[in-house]
């Protein structure tokens, strides 16, 4: 840890925004940032208002902010927009005949959508929606691959003020049923499966298996894209193709409330139940609108690719609300990066002639490892952008994404936010700031972030601390769904009215962050936050084990790797043969990703007196680097001794 943190320390090189991309870009002064900068701190509600103004609203707002009931921001207030009409209506005359999505699938067929088709086509699915009872409040789990009619079922139910709550696919049957249950929902859109490496990923039979015993879920719409064979229950189960044949496509957006909820999304938290995070609808669109049009720099022939799956923060604000609402050509992937060969990125930038480009570090360290022939084979140069997002970059990962994608052409945003955020918060304008490696450099509009003690002094310049945001800003996160006491603990107790988005950071003299990651016990594995707590409830289920610790360790290429330590219970046999089921085990309850690289046996744990499991240690032994903290509130040092003995 202290040598990853070291080598961010020593970096120095910088890079201007090329003359060429600054020369076009929207915004191209450093005093011109600076101004509208300084603005939206000193005076957010004129600089707020400024910009709501250019979304479609159906009734004006009267007020800007609300903060009296803090931490519960109500933005806009007394406006209503409909969030479909926003990314689609508003277009129609102006853009109806431009391409909205351009889809792929893993096996390269393609299918395209104007902005007019995809009007028609979300109006046909909110009808089926509310031909089916769904209606405004209700909640809708979305469980799908990365196909066209993901997209409009997230717009679908933005269209008819139902709640969209996307799990990712790639999430087991149980992680599913838990986040159905948590929010309520009363439908799920899914599909018979997705393709993913040549194979028929199945998800229908995860949702029957979801649903047993659920009888609050009356209906379940099924795209077919895989035709593999599913079960069926008549009355429940509709397929979606026929039904948006038959449905009309007029219907009229219902009209929401700023501070209406948009979306449900869940995210790992440090305690292991997951987060409903709540999003509404004036604020989350202002602010996704924006940040789209000024970190993207996005202009009228620009073909805009984010490769992040929309069952992710990432997708749902810069694969559909952001771009779409900017009237952006969205290039949209069902597949692996890696499937059926290494290049299928750049093969796919090259074909549809793609110019910005937005994926995470591990997939670009995945690139680096595989080789630039891969890359080399194509042709790149209609790319002018590159962004990069979930994770620190590491300086090398950098400066390759620069030479070997971006020619030393493209300038590079990374930028750092999280599912609470709803958007970009610290980034470069590709523009205006010249960027170092490794750093998300400086705050977005209207974002007051300090690098802060644990008592909520400024610290100087280069000392890590906590990060921390100031003042309430649009997209913010409104709640935990049902859990308002956990929302307020998680984000707000830090320090009072001071949001905590639980990341250590350090700024350097030139005011730029650098992140050092999470703080609490969040893994990130290939930028999926997972909590250790989740995992370590998985591998407790099983029969064969007392109790399980889980932490992170460095990992090159998944930026960290998952390492459990496991009691076994009496009479189990501790080995290979165990580790191996256990890690199944884990895949099948929580989903693949949350598999362990490695599973580490152990007759105990090191515990605080107060019996907390001390996973700041078992980080370090993990990572096999020496243990530097305070070990002094440990119970048992023979533990310690023990566990490192498993590194010889
Ligand atoms: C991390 C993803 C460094 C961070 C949008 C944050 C980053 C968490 C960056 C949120 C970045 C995201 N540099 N770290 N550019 N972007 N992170 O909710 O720890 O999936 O708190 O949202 O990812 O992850 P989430």
């Amino acid at each position: 840890m202290s040598d990853a943190i070291e080598s961010v320390l020593h970096e120095d090189r910088t890079f201007p925004p090329p003359p060429a991309f600054q020369a076009q870009a929207r915004l191209s002064s450093l005093e011109e940032y600076e101004r509208l900068y300084e603005q939206s701190i000193q005076d957010p509600e004129t600089f707020w208002d400024g910009i709501a103004k250019e979304l479609p609203w159906i009734e004006p707002y009267q007020r800007v902010l609300d903060w009296s009931q803090a931490p519960r921001a109500q933005w806009f207030t007394g406006g209503k927009l409909n969030a479909s009409a926003v990314c689609l209506d508003q277009h129609l005359e102006s853009r109806g005949d431009q391409t909205a999505i351009l889809w792929e699938g893993e096996p390269g067929d393609v299918v395209r959508l104007t902005y007019r088709e995809l009007h028609a086509q979300v109006c046909r699915f909110a009808n089926v929606l509310r031909e089916r009872g769904i209606k405004r409040g209700d909640r809708v789990a979305i469980y799908m691959p990365m196909i066209p009619e993901l997209a409009m079922a997230v717009l679908a139910c933005a269209r008819i003020g139902a709640v969209h709550s996307v799990v990712f696919a790639g999430f087991s049957a149980q992680a599913l049923a838990d986040r159905i249950d948590d929010g309520g929902c009363t439908a799920v859109i899914t599909a018979d499966g997705g393709w993913r490496r040549g194979k028929v990923l199945p998800l229908k039979p995860a949702v029957d298996e979801a649903l047993v015993g659920r009888e609050g879920v009356h209906t379940v719409l099924v795209a077919r894209r895989t035709e593999n064979e599913i079960d069926w229950i008549e009355g429940r189960d509709v397929w979606l193709g026929e039904a948006l044949q038959a449905a009309s496509a007029e219907c009229a957006p219902e009209p929401m409330d700023a501070e209406d909820l948009l979306f449900l999304l869940y995210t790992s938290g440090s305690t292991g139940k997951p987060k409903g995070i709540m999003h509404t609808t004036g604020g989350y669109m202002v602010g996704t609108y924006l940040t789209t049009r000024y970190v993207f720099d996005l202009r009228d022939d620009d073909v805009y690719w984010c490769t992040a799956d929309v069952g992710w923060i990432t997708g749902h604000s810069y694969i559909v609300y952001g771009p779409l609402a900017n009237g952006a050509r969205v290039v949209m992937y069902e597949g692996a990066p890696n499937a059926p060969h290494p290049g299928r990125f750049w093969e796919l930038c090259e074909k549809h002639g793609v110019t910005v480009f937005y994926t995470a570090p591990t997939a670009i360290r995945a690139f680096m490892k595989w080789g630039d022939e891969h890359v080399e084979r194509y042709d790149l140069s209609k790319l002018r952008l590159l962004g990069t997002v979930g994770e620190p970059i590491n300086p090398e990962a950098w400066i390759w994404y620069h030479r070997t994608i971006g020619g030393e052409r493209c300038p590079i945003v990374d930028t750092w936010w999280q599912t609470e955020t709803g958007g970009i918060m610290l980034t470069p304008l590709p523009g205006v700031t010249t960027t170092k490696p490794g750093s998300c450099t400086r705050p977005f509009f209207g974002v007051d972030a300090a690098v802060l003690s644990e008592s909520g002094t400024e610290l100087e310049a280069n000392q890590g601390g906590l990060l921390a945001i100031r003042r309430p800003w649009p997209s913010m996160l409104r709640g935990i769904w049902g859990d308002e006491q956990r929302f307020r603990e998680t984000y707000w107790s830090q320090w009072p009215g001071i949001y905590f988005p639980g990341d250590g950071a350090r700024r350097d003299a030139d005011g730029y962050f650098w992140i050092m990651g999470r703080v609490d016990d969040v893994i990130n594995v290939s930028g999926h936050r997972l909590s250790t707590m989740e995992v370590e409830s998985a591998l407790v289920s099983h029969e064969s084990v007392v109790e399980a610790a889980v932490v992170g360790r460095p990992d090159d290429l998944t930026g960290q790797a998952i390492v459990a330590f496991v009691t076994p219970a009496a009479g189990a046999q501790a080995g290979d043969a165990l580790a191996a089921e256990l890690a199944g085990h884990v895949a099948t309850e929580i989903g693949k990703l949350a598999r362990p690289a490695e599973i580490r046996f152990t007759d105990a744990l090191p515990k605080t007196r107060s019996g907390k499991i001390m996973r700041r240690l078992l980080r370090d032994i993990a990572a096999g680097v020496e243990i530097v903290g305070d070990t002094s509130t440990i119970e048992d040092y023979s533990v310690l001794a023990k566990l490192r003995g498993y590194d010889d």
